[in-house]
């Protein structure tokens, strides 16, 4: 098995900047040699390239939207070259508004080779608005919504089929923190979302068996890990904390049982804040969960 790393250094999307630092961040903290003692091939592909942060106010309830549409783009392409080549891509990002790109390339992959998809989103976030919905115009709050179909023409189109996926192929997992109009949205659009109300009544592990069943053989599963996933206390380092997110043994176990369906096909890690962060703690952090995520665990497992 052959993993392909895919630096994304922007933050066009985002309203804080810095996760532009996010690829380097997480190669300093290990990732490549961490994947390789997982067993797998490692091949960086160095970072994408893509217009500046021009850091402009929104214009039609879009920040940026020029810039985020060439990044998507360039991700789209990268990734969607890697899966024809039977490689698994990691995006490294670089903000949430990527993961259009990186998702949509995944889906257009699944209609070329008959597989089923099913993406897992862990986030404090349902990024789900639209420029009609969004308080702040920042387009990482947004790619969800592209994906299902709505967005600017320019953005839903990118995988040449809209929509890109069905909101049934979606699970979110470790939401907290959803705009007003957006909840209205999610809801009329029936999401599938095991917020943090519960998980805390249900536990992580029945949470997951729910966000993994009905998965089978054929099924491609692309995990969308936006940092901001995590509990603040030990993951400081992305633009939008929010309070009260999965703890370390919780997010541990989450990555363990994706990892035993064995169908970890594709996966992006987003919204690392170097800039925030202390120590590089918060890339330390994912590196160890991803090392999870391929399998590792205290024990030999059957
Ligand atoms: N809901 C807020 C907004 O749309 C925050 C989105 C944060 N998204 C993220 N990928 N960190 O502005
Ligand atoms: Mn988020
Ligand atoms: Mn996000
Ligand atoms: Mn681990």
């Amino acid at each position: 098995r052959t993993v392909s790393l895919i630096g994304a250094p922007t933050d066009v999307g985002a309203g804080a900047r810095g996760a532009s630092m996010g690829p380097e961040a997480l190669r300093v903290a290990g990732l490549g040699p961490a994947l390789q003692a997982r067993g797998v091939q490692v091949l960086d592909r160095g970072n994408l390239s893509g217009p500046p942060n021009p850091w402009l106010p929104p214009v039609d309830g879009y920040r940026h939207l020029d810039e985020v549409v060439a990044w998507n783009r360039a991700v789209h392409e990268a990734v969607h070259g890697e899966l024809q080549q039977g490689r698994m891509p990691i995006l490294l990002g670089g903000d949430h508004c990527l993961g259009l790109g990186s998702i949509s390339a995944v889906a257009r992959h699944c209609r070329e080779t008959g597989k089923k998809l099913r993406v897992l989103w862990l986030d404090a976030h349902a990024d789900f608005n639209t420029n009609q919905l969004t308080p702040s115009g920042n387009i990482h709050g947004m790619p969800v919504a592209c994906l299902c179909g709505f967005g600017p023409q320019a953005l839903i189109e990118i995988g040449g089929h809209v929509p890109a996926i069905s909101p049934k192929w979606i699970r979110q997992i470790g939401i907290r923190s959803v705009d007003e109009g957006e909840k209205r949205f999610v809801h009329e659009q029936d999401l599938e979302v095991f917020d943090m109300r519960y998980i805390d009544e249900m536990g992580m592990r029945h949470t997951m068996e729910l966000a993994l069943a009905t998965l089978d053989a054929n099924t491609h599963l692309h995990v969308s890990f936006d940092v901001d996933f995590l509990d603040p206390e030990i993951a400081p380092g992305v633009g939008t904390t929010i309070p009260g997110g999965p703890t370390y043994r919780e997010a541990q176990l989450c990555m363990e049982m994706i990892a035993d369906t064995g169908l970890l096909a594709s996966l992006d890690v987003m919204e690392l804040n170097p800039a925030l962060d202390v120590r590089n703690k918060t890339a330390e952090l994912a590196v160890d969960l991803i090392e999870s995520l391929f399998g590792k665990s205290t024990l030999m497992r059957k």
